[in-house]
């Protein structure tokens, strides 16, 4: 298997063997020696901002199961998931998961909606979240909850897992033959917009009415609001320009002001894109187009590369409507997953690593990095750290201290780990056999119309009887 050419994280027991490989690759990352335990320690500051104090220097990153019923509501399942996330210990639950603000823009038939019918069990996961919290740690009062909003545009599945409706800004070179999209198929017009800013505004009350602190107006991963960034020649109001490309949030946050005063709002945004990769030679991910490539936010026009001009001013434009929360993160699962969530092991739909791992995630750090030193007002969350695996505290401590973000996000980690930020403020040491090494299960599952989880370690999903289908499914798609 070709990605055996990356040492496993795993087998660099020491923080020597783990520099000396990163300096192997030339790749920089902060790193401290010690993790420093406790309330003294760097992780363990709390975070002043606009709204408050945030207790502590690590985020829970929204994550999705696709578990939902299929009117929206939350299950057994999702409850779950949200009662961990306030068991880790993190002070930051940046959105739980992404809720859909229409039907139609649905990621999965199962994938939460908020509105009047949904509203009890959306405000149930945010008091299951809390009440774990508040038991485990004793106070929610330095415990910051927001909910994310979301339309999930070309990547809409809201009838049948199967079959992807998809709902676009612009037609797209590669994406459209990959995704389903016919010919010169209908785009979504300035009206649907319109239309759309209206069901957000709605949700962001509901999410206020229920006790949310913040709702987060979702622009990564491909989903609608990221997409109409890179909507350079959409005609009308909302393409075009830069004003054009960021009307859905300067309306929506207007909106929200008008409408939901008091509620704060936070962006997680995609800093910077490539093209869509596809399995190359040996099923190891190729970019799909090469320069000159016009559809990536934060790209360099080569297809591969970043220029953070435009979402440098996407941050100006943050300040200027008053959001002062940002979740950086990059690309897209669907179609670039090795810039988005660096894996050793591909998901079913993906492609051997064309890279070492470790360099997507050294990619993500920098690129937030260098936002946040252009805008040190605005309190920013990093992304992509679970691949770093045992030295995740290490290089999340040595980011905090040197000001590379505010926080440290954790996706896939605290799905096979869910007090990992308890542990590690406590100094207590990791638990090895929790330590999420990047199976892709979580994403793979969903990618087959299997509700989404740790299948490997977490003791509850490893008793589910859909992980022997998982398996059998594993050995017919995943790439080798
Ligand atoms: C199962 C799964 C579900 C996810 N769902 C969401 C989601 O609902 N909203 C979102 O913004 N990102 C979602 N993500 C992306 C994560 O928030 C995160 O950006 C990604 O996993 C990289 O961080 P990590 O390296 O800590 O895993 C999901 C990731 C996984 C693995
Ligand atoms: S299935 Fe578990 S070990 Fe695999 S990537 Fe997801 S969280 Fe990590």
């Amino acid at each position: 298997m070709p990605s055996q050419k990356y040492p496993r994280v795993a087998s660099l027991k020491t923080a020597d063997a783990f520099l000396a490989r990163l300096q192997e690759l030339g790749v920089s990352l902060p790193f401290d020696e010690e993790v420093t335990p406790g309330e003294a320690g760097t992780l363990a500051a709390p975070i002043e901002w606009s709204g408050g104090t945030i207790g502590n220097r690590f985020c829970i990153l929204p994550m999705e199961g696709w578990d939902g019923e299929t009117d929206g509501r939350p299950t057994e399942l999702t409850k779950r998931r949200w009662k961990n996330f306030g068991l880790s210990g993190a002070k930051l639950l940046w959105g739980g998961e992404a809720v859909a603000v229409q039907p139609e823009g649905r990621a999965n038939p199962n994938q939460l909606m908020i509105n009047e019918h949904t509203l009890a069990g959306i405000a149930e996961l945010r008091q299951i979240a809390l009440d774990a919290h508040q038991t485990q740690f004793g106070s929610t009062d330095d415990l910051l909850l927001g909910l994310q909003l979301t339309h999930s545009g070309r990547f809409a599945r809201p009838h049948d897992k199967k079959v992807i409706e998809p709902r676009i800004a612009y037609h797209h070179p590669v994406l459209d033959k990959r995704f389903n999209v016919q010919g010169d198929g209908p785009l979504l017009t300035d009206d649907d917009l319109d239309r759309l800013v209206d069901d957000f505004i709605a949700a962001a009350k509901l999410a206020q009415q229920v006790g949310f602190t913040f709702v987060d107006i979702k622009h990564c991963h491909g989903y609608l609001g990221h997409e109409l960034l890179s909507g350079y020649d959409r005609p009308g109001r909302y393409g075009g320009d830069f004003e054009g490309r960021t009307r859905l949030l300067r309306n929506v946050t207007a909106g929200i002001r008008a409408e939901a005063p008091g509620l704060a709002i936070g962006v997680r945004l995609s800093v910077f894109d490539f093209t869509p990769f596809e399995p190359g030679e040996a099923n190891i991910g190729a970019p799909s187009a090469s320069a000159p490539y016009g559809c990536a936010f934060g790209g360099d026009g080569t297809a591969v590369g970043i220029d953070l001009a435009e979402p440098k001013r996407f941050l100006e434009l943050l300040k200027h409507l008053g959001i002062d929360l940002l979740c950086s993160t990059a690309g897209s699962p669907y179609y670039n997953p090795h810039i988005q969530r660096p894996a050793y092991f591909p998901p079913s739909d993906g492609y051997l690593p064309p890279e070492d791992p470790l360099v997507g995630v050294a990619r993500q750090i920098a690129a937030t990095a260098e936002l946040k030193a252009a805008h040190p007002e605005i309190v920013v969350v990093g992304s992509g750290y679970s691949y770093l695996q045992d030295w995740l505290p290490n290089v999340g401590q040595a980011v905090v201290r040197q000001g590379m973000a505010d926080s440290i996000g954790l996706g896939r980690m605290v799905l096979s780990y869910p007090d990992l930020p308890a542990d590690v403020i406590a100094g207590q040491t990791m638990q090895r056999k929790k330590i999420c090494r990047t199976f892709s299960d979580c994403t793979t599952a969903p990618r087959n119309g299997i509700v989404s989880g740790c299948y490997p370690l977490d003791p509850f999903y490893k008793d589910m009887p859909e992980r022997e289908e998982l398996a059998r499914i594993k050995k017919e798609t995943v790439p080798t």
